[in-house]
């Protein structure tokens, strides 16, 4: 096996959807830690840009880049960018994801448009994330940290389409740790509920849930942005999924 390259600054790191939220504190972390980062948006181009300039005015190195990460093609050009304007890509979180809000019992409510919509960010957008940026992650000896959810582990989320989509990732994680071996690591971290505009419209059942927790205090997007950090540092770990729930599944 060929040891990891020693260069002494670190590698790019792609966030995808790293212009908010989970995403957001992510690029913004990555970037003290002396990644430069690409931050990758689908629609959100001014929390992106915010984002980018917040990275620069703390002394990092950041640029946004759209694209759409269910489209392949998409997926690759944002990579051949990324390299072209800071150089291989070492760290890839792979984040964006979306939802659909149906009870759980709504099983007309969970179409096959759904279904299909859902795995084609929270599955296909991962895959395509990282298969573009394969070539450069093995010859950096690079990491992957997928935001996975616990709804994946426990089948219960904001439905049932996104339950299973996350069930999927946390499957491709698992996978992907095989198929990258031994060069590239690959891990997931699954939040439980963290206050984001995932949750807009919807404080009162988030309040209620974090008074479930054995914490009883909310997760931000900085706590689970600290884990895909040191996931993403952790050179023994690879095919995880690192449950940051604040205890909320126990
Ligand atoms: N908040 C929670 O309670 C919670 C719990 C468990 C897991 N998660 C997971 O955490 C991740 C981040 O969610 P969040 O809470 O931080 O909410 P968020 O701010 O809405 O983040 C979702 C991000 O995904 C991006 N995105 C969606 N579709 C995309 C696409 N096709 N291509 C590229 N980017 C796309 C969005 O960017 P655009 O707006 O530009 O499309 C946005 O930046 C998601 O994977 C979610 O499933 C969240």
């Amino acid at each position: 096996m060929t040891p990891p390259p020693t260069e002494g600054s670190l590698p790019t790191a792609l966030v995808t959807g790293g212009g908010t939220g989970i995403g957001r504190a992510t690029s913004m972390l990555l970037a003290r830690r002396g990644h430069p980062v690409v931050v990758n948006y689908n629609r959100s181009a001014d929390d992106a840009a915010s984002c980018v300039e917040a990275i620069a005015a703390a002394g990092g190195r950041a640029v946004a880049l759209q694209a759409d990460v269910s489209d392949d093609a998409a997926a690759r050009a944002m990579v051949t960018d990324a390299n072209g304007q800071f150089g291989p890509i070492g760290v890839v979180v792979s984040n964006a994801g979306t939802t659909e809000h149906l009870a759980m019992d709504d099983l007309e409510g969970a179409t096959d448009e759904i279904f299909t919509r859902l795995f084609a960010v929270n599955v296909l957008g991962a895959w395509h994330t990282v298969r573009a940026a394969a070539d450069d992650l093995r010859a950096l000896h690079g990491a992957v940290v997928m935001v996975g959810s616990i709804a994946g582990d426990h089948g219960v989320g904001s439905s049932v389409p996104y339950a299973v989509s996350k069930a999927a990732l946390h499957g491709l994680t698992r996978s992907l740790a095989h198929a990258l071996a031994p060069e590239v690591r690959v891990n997931t971290v699954a939040p439980g509920l963290v206050l984001t505009r995932w949750w807009d419209g919807m404080e009162d059942r988030a309040r209620s849930l974090v008074r479930g927790t054995l914490t009883g205090r909310p997760t931000s997007p900085e706590d689970v942005a600290r884990v895909i950090a040191d996931v993403a540092e952790a050179q023994a770990m690879t095919g995880q999924i690192v449950t940051v729930d604040a205890g909320q599944t126990l």
